[in-house]
């Protein structure tokens, strides 16, 4: 079957705050004989300002508080594993969603599942990346899209963006820098990802 012809992928992105890379994600998936739609925005947080953002644009959404779950963390990756599985979700693109995920999950949607990370991988995984690279006087910084496994920021790198670390950076002005950098990389390598698997199925 032709790429160029194929339905486009169908792409859940989970959020837990502002959205703005899922926004970016949602702009690439506009444009005419884009390769994936997305097709389901999920929180974990209430109120999350992704979630009001989807729904303005006609995007279904999905709340599933970790909150609700106690300390059952499967139980609340259960839900949202049956939320993605009855939406009809092939890929799902995690963006600025601040949740460790069990190996369950990561194992339920392996090689299917992608992240981005604001820092120039295998350097800084975790949190405070930017006050981090700039405490160890790195001269750049970025970041980087990978597939999920289950070690934290671990996983395949499908492509990175870099940016400079001026001598007067503070680590919000780095973070705007590497956000506005984020915007372009992420739809890019959802599309090739994307493109990719229409390719093989
Ligand atoms: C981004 O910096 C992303 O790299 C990290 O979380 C942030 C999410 O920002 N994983 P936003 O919600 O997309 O604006």
């Amino acid at each position: 079957m032709s790429p160029a012809l194929s339905e486009p992928i169908r792409v859940a992105v989970l959020i837990s705050g502002a959205g703005s890379n899922m926004a970016a994600l949602v702009e690439r998936a506009e444009a005419p004989g884009a390769a994936y739609e997305v097709a389901l925005v999920l929180s974990n947080i209430a109120g999350a300002a992704g979630l009001e953002l989807a729904s303005n644009k006609g995007i279904a959404t999905a709340l599933i508080e970790h909150r609700g779950f106690g300390k059952d963390r499967l139980a609340h990756e259960r839900a949202i594993d049956e939320a993605l599985r009855s939406a009809g979700i092939q890929v799902v693109a995690l963006a600025g969603y601040m949740r460790v995920l069990t190996p369950w999950l990561v194992q339920a949607w392996q090689g299917r599942m992608i992240n981005i990370h604001p820092s120039l991988l295998p350097l800084h995984p975790g949190l405070d990346t930017h006050a981090r690279a700039i405490a160890a006087g790195d001269a750049e910084a970025g970041c980087s899209v990978h597939i999920v496994t289950e070690g934290v920021d671990e996983g395949p790198i499908l492509g990175q963006a870099r940016v400079d670390i001026s001598d007067n950076e503070t680590p919000e002005s780095l973070a705007q820098k590497v956000k506005a950098v984020e915007h372009n990389l992420y739809p890019e390598v959802l599309s090739r990802f994307c493109q990719a698997l229409s390719v093989e199925a």
